[in-house]
């Protein structure tokens, strides 16, 4: 390679002729090797954008992850780029929050994630995910994407929140095109539509719920929202409807692009799918290392309070500083080949946060949807292949296939 560190200062890591094949893997890399702590000098989509850090190694990130007096989720949002969402809205959000309101909101619906609540739901879970695959299976081929993850993935998350099944499509496409906002298929009018046309949507649709909800308390998730007291204070509408935006959003994405990528991977190497058919009790194993290789969110981002400094690299206060979760979960220093998808490995990884106070609250749920999802797709379709080239979204932040066309029973 003839390339010197000075072409790695030029280097703007969002931009989007890194990631129109999926994250470039190749350059987190050598950023890992020779620049661990990178900046970025502008974004050039959002001319009005600062630039930022780049965090690249599993180590740094962990560092930045449970600091979070230094690096706060709440002074200027958790994605690089700040353009897409108001910072008031990404505040009424506990992810876009601090301790100790952060804490005091998370606490609320952490008794209902704990593995045992979420292992109670398991009947119900694979009742879903036989379903959706039930209503493929007279067909010859079908995007694994769209018929497949998404209608699961929307239905668990909808059942928790107390979305009618027939809603389902229309907050899959709300929230697909606010988390893919800069992706032309996803978001075909461009990022101002998103605040003007599918913010005031959610905030409509979730506003008939809340009325709903307040005259008629119920079990879901929306319900503990609207009767929630902080402080002996309710929320504010907006806070709900963020509260509410968060936890689908987070549902409705995450689940299936780990699913997606951790199925391509399978039939891309028919030896690992093999393992997994001969002995099963590798799926558990198998899920974690679709996570470590294909983390739903290839970064969340702070922003320093005070002047500080990271692995050598004097930090500004008010500067923004990106953990590549994409990254770490390749980091050279924890994994041997990193790049090999090996359904025996049974990683820790940092697919979920880097063990900070926003570690996802969903791990138990995601992990539980992951398994079944696995189990009961390859149990019914073990020869499946691909049948056609799969198309990533174009995004810097969520890290996910937008279609994946499979063949769902290639001869066995
Ligand atoms: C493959 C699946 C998933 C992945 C990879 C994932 C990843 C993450 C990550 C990396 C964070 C940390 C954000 C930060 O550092 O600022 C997070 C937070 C969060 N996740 Fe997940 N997530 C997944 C599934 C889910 C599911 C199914 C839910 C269901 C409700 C969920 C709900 C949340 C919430 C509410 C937060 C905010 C936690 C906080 O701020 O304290 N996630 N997730």
């Amino acid at each position: 390679m003839t390339s010197t560190r000075s072409d790695l200062d030029k280097v703007l890591v969002t931009d989007r002729e890194h990631w129109l094949e999926g994250p470039p893997h190749e350059l987190f890399s050598r950023l890992r090797r020779e620049c661990p702590v990178h900046w970025t000098s502008r974004v050039s989509e959002y001319p009005d954008e600062d630039g930022y850090w780049s965090v690249t190694k599993a180590d740094d990130i962990h560092a930045v992850s449970r600091d979070w007096r230094t690096y706060s989720s709440e002074v200027g949002g958790v994605t690089a780029v700040s353009d897409v969402f108001p910072i008031e809205l990404m505040r009424a959000m506990f992810i876009g929050m601090d301790p100790p309101k952060h804490d005091r909101l998370k606490m609320l619906f952490q008794a209902g994630f704990t593995p045992r609540r979420i292992a109670a739901h398991e009947p119900a879970i694979r009742g879903i995910v036989v379903d959706v695959l039930d209503r493929v299976k007279d067909r010859d081929t079908c995007d694994l994407v769209t018929d497949v993850a998404q209608p699961i993935v929307s239905r668990v998350i909808g059942s928790f929140m107390g979305i009618p099944a027939q809603d389902d499509a229309v907050w899959a496409r709300l929230m697909n095109t606010a988390l893919g906002a800069g992706d032309p298929d996803l978001n075909p009018d461009g990022i101002k539509s998103i605040i003007e046309n599918e913010i005031p949507e959610i905030f409509r649709r979730c506003s008939e719920m809340i009325a709903e909800r307040r005259e008629r308390p119920t079990d879901d998730l929306t319900s503990v929202l609207v009767h929630a007291e902080i402080d002996g204070q309710k929320l504010e509408e907006h806070e709900i409807v963020m509260g509410f935006f968060l936890l689908v959003a987070a549902g409705n994405d995450s689940t299936k692009a780990t699913y997606c990528s951790g199925m391509r991977a399978m039939m891309e190497q028919p030896a690992e799918r093999r393992a997994l058919l001969d002995d099963p009790s590798l799926i558990p194993s198998s899920v974690e290392e679709s996570l470590r290789m294909f983390p739903a969110f290839a970064h969340f981002r702070r922003t320093a309070t005070c002047d500080t400094e990271l692995a050598g690299q004097p930090i500004r206060e008010g500067q923004k500083v990106v953990m590549w979760y994409v990254s770490s979960n390749r980091d050279e220093s924890r994994y041997e080949d990193p790049d090999r998808f090996d359904v025996r490995r049974n990683p820790e990884h940092q697919a979920f946060g880097a063990g900070g106070r926003h570690f996802c609250l969903g791990t138990a749920l995601a992990r539980l949807e992951l398994e079944i999802m696995f189990e009961e797709t390859l149990a019914r379709y073990p020869a499946m292949e691909m049948a056609g080239r799969p198309t990533v979204v174009e995004s810097g932040f969520i890290n996910q296939l937008k279609t994946l066309p499979v063949r769902l029973s290639a001869a066995a």
